[in-house]
C-alpha cells in the first residue's frame, strides 16, 4: 500500500494502551506475590453469581441465545427508580459506551470539552470522529471541575462536555450545586457525557447522579461499567443511561447481537449479586480509612477519594517511585499520561495488599 495515502487525516497515532498486566512485570525471584493496584479492579474478584452464570451457560455458546439485550436492560432498570428500558443502551464496556456516544454525536469540526487530569481514553475517541478536544483543567487545588471556565469555553461548535464524577485518576468529585449550575447554563444542543463508573463507592451526600438530570429530560448521558464494583473487567460490559431521544440515536448506530451470551448472563447475575456488591463497597470504605491513616503517618500527600483508588503525590520522581514499588512487587499507576505529571494512582486492595503497599512505601521513602 502507498504509505503516503491519507484517508482520515484527523486519526492520530493511538496514545492509550491501558495499564500494564501482571505478566509484563519482572520482579526478583524472591518476591512471590505481585499486588496489582494499578487498574482499579475489584479487590474481591468477580461476583460469584456472575461466575456461576458464565459456567452454567458455557454449553450454549454455539447458539445466538439472545436476540436482543432486553433481559439485561430490564435488570439494569431494577436498579433505578425512574428509568425504563428506553433509557438504556448496553455495550461491551464503559469504553465502548463512550465510543458509541462519540460516534453518534460527533463529526469533523465539532468540539468536546474535557478536564485534565482525567481518563485518557476520551481524547482519541473524540479525535477519531474528527472533532477537537478542548481541555479546561480541573481546579488545581482540589481537582474539582471548573464549571465557570467550562461555560466560557463553550462555542457554537461544542457538542459534548465530558464530566468524570468521581474523577479518574484523582478520585475527587464535584458536588451537585456546581453540576446543576453547569447543566442549567449549557446551550440546549450540548450533551453532557456524565461518566459515573465509580458511583458505587461514593459516600458524599451532595454527589449528583446522572439520572437526577435524565428524569428532568436534560441532555445528559450517564456512563457505566461492570469492571469496577461488579468485578467483571475481563467480561467487557457497560451501559449508558439517558433520555429516550438520545438513547435512540445511539441504538441506531449499534450492530445487532453486540453483547455476547456470557457477558449478558454475567452482567444480569452481577446486578442481582447484592452481597458481593455490599462486601466490595464495605471493604473499600474500611481500607480507605486505614490507608488515609497510614499515609498521614508517612506524611504522604493524598486527595480524599470517592472511588476505589487514591491519588497520591510522592515526594520523589514519579518514575523512580513506580519503579521502586515494582521492585517490591507492587503495581501502581503513574498518572503523567492522565495530565498529572507528579501523581500516582493506587487502587485500594485487600488488607493484605494494602499492608504490602505501605511496607513498600516505607522502604521507598527511605531511599528518598
Ligand atoms: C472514568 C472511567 N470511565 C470509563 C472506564 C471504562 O471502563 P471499562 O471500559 O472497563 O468498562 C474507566 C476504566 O478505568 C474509567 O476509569
Amino acid at each position: 500500500m502507498n504509505k503516503d495515502l491519507v484517508f482520515k487525516p484527523y486519526i492520530k497515532k493511538k496514545d492509550y494502551a491501558g495499564g500494564i498486566t501482571r505478566e509484563e512485570v519482572k520482579v526478583d525471584s524472591d518476591i512471590d506475590t505481585i499486588w496489582k493496584l494499578s487498574s482499579n479492579e475489584n479487590a474481591l474478584g468477580p461476583s460469584p453469581l456472575a461466575q456461576r452464570a458464565i459456567y452454567d451457560n458455557l454449553q450454549h455458546i454455539h447458539e445466538y441465545k439472545f436476540r436482543d439485550d432486553h433481559l439485561l436492560k430490564n435488570t439494569i432498570c431494577g436498579t433505578y427508580p425512574h428509568l425504563t428500558s428506553e433509557n438504556i443502551v448496553t455495550a461491551n464496556s464503559g469504553i465502548e459506551t463512550l465510543e458509541l456516544i462519540t460516534r453518534a454525536f460527533l463529526s469533523p469540526g465539532l468540539e468536546c470539552i474535557i478536564s485534565h487530569p482525567t481518563f485518557v481514553a476520551y481524547e482519541s475517541m473524540i479525535e477519531n470522529e474528527g472533532s477537537k478536544v478542548v481541555n479546561v483543567p480541573l481546579n488545581s487545588d482540589d481537582y474539582t471541575l471548573n464549571v465557570y471556565e467550562i461555560l466560557k469555553a463553550v462555542t457554537k461548535n461544542t457538542r459534548l462536555v465530558f464530566i468524570t464524577n468521581p474523577n479518574n485518576p484523582t478520585g475527587t468529585y464535584t458536588g451537585k450545586k456546581q453540576i446543576d449550575f453547569l447543566i442549567d447554563n449549557l446551550p440546549e444542543d450540548v450533551i453532557v457525557v456524565y461518566d459515573e463508573v465509580y458511583f458505587h463507592f461514593v459516600d458524599a451526600p451532595d454527589y449528583p447522579r446522572a439520572f437526577d438530570y435524565i428524569k428532568e429530560n436534560k441532555n445528559v448521558i450517564g456512563v457505566h461499567s461492570f469492571s469496577k464494583a461488579y468485578g467483571l473487567a475481563g467480561i467487557r460490559l457497560g451501559y449508558g443511561i439517558s433520555t429516550p431521544q438520545l438513547i435512540s440515536y445511539i441504538e441506531n448506530i449499534k450492530r445487532p447481537f453486540i453483547i455476547n451470551t456470557l457477558s449478558m448472563v454475567a452482567g444480569i447475575a452481577a446486578l442481582e449479586d447484592k452481597e458481593h456488591l455490599r462486601k466490595t463497597v464495605d471493604l473499600i470504605r474500611t481500607e480507605k480509612k486505614w490507608l488515609y491513616n497510614e499515609f498521614d503517618k508517612l506524611g504522604l500527600p493524598y486527595w480524599p477519594s470517592q472511588t476505589n483508588f487514591i491519588f497520591i503525590a510522592p515526594n520523589i520522581k514519579l518514575n523512580d517511585f513506580t519503579a521502586q514499588m515494582l521492585t517490591e512487587g507492587i503495581m501502581v499507576r503513574p498518572c503523567d499520561k492522565f495530565g498529572a505529571p507528579n501523581g500516582a494512582r493506587i487502587t485500594i486492595g485487600t488488607h493484605e495488599a494494602n499492608r504490602a503497599l505501605i511496607a513498600a512505601i516505607h522502604k521507598t521513602y527511605s531511599y528518598a
